[in-house]
């Protein structure tokens, strides 16, 4: 009896220790700094992976070190090739519609960006929070997809 329910759970240990890594790729998209250094917000997309041609929600997070006034600073996401040589469809750009002073979280909801249809195989997704009107950039994630 000890010795079978030793098995049950090495065999349930290994069923969960397979079925980690598994989970963890099914969620695809990852999203990292990029290499400018700046502070990387938090991305989570639906649906993630992308559909191209279709449209996604995007919903972007985090603390940056500058102060966001609404009207001023936006959210810029954009596609490229996977050497970030070529831009893929249009960017989109959003507003903010509320200030979030420096130090304090702040989250922005894209609830509808066209995935362009004529995405490359391997891309790059690039995730900016910035004033265009100022050419300044606050943050910025970037993360590698795949069709
Ligand atoms: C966006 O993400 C933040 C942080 O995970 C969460 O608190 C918030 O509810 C999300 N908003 C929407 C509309 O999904
Ligand atoms: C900002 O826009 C979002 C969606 O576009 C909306 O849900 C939210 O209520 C707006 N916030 C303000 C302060 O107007």
């Amino acid at each position: 009896m000890k010795n079978f329910i030793f098995v049950f759970i090495l065999f349930a240990t290994l069923i969960t220790v397979n079925a980690a890594p598994y989970q963890f790729d099914k969620r695809a998209t990852t999203f990292k700094p990029c290499p400018d250094g700046l502070p990387s917000p938090n991305v989570i997309m639906t649906p993630d992976p992308l559909v191209p041609g279709q449209s996604a929600k995007f919903n972007v997070s985090g603390t940056l070190m500058n102060d966001l006034f609404k009207g001023l600073a936006d959210l810029r996401i954009r596609f490229s090739d996977s050497k970030r040589q070529r831009l893929i469809g249009d960017p989109y750009y959003q507003n903010f519609n509320e200030s979030f002073p420096a130090g304090t979280p702040f989250s922005i909801v894209a609830p509808k960006v066209d995935v362009p249809s004529d995405l490359t195989n391997k891309y790059v997704i690039e995730v900016v929070i910035e004033s265009e009107l100022l050419t300044d950039i606050y943050g910025c994630s970037l993360a590698d997809g795949e069709k």
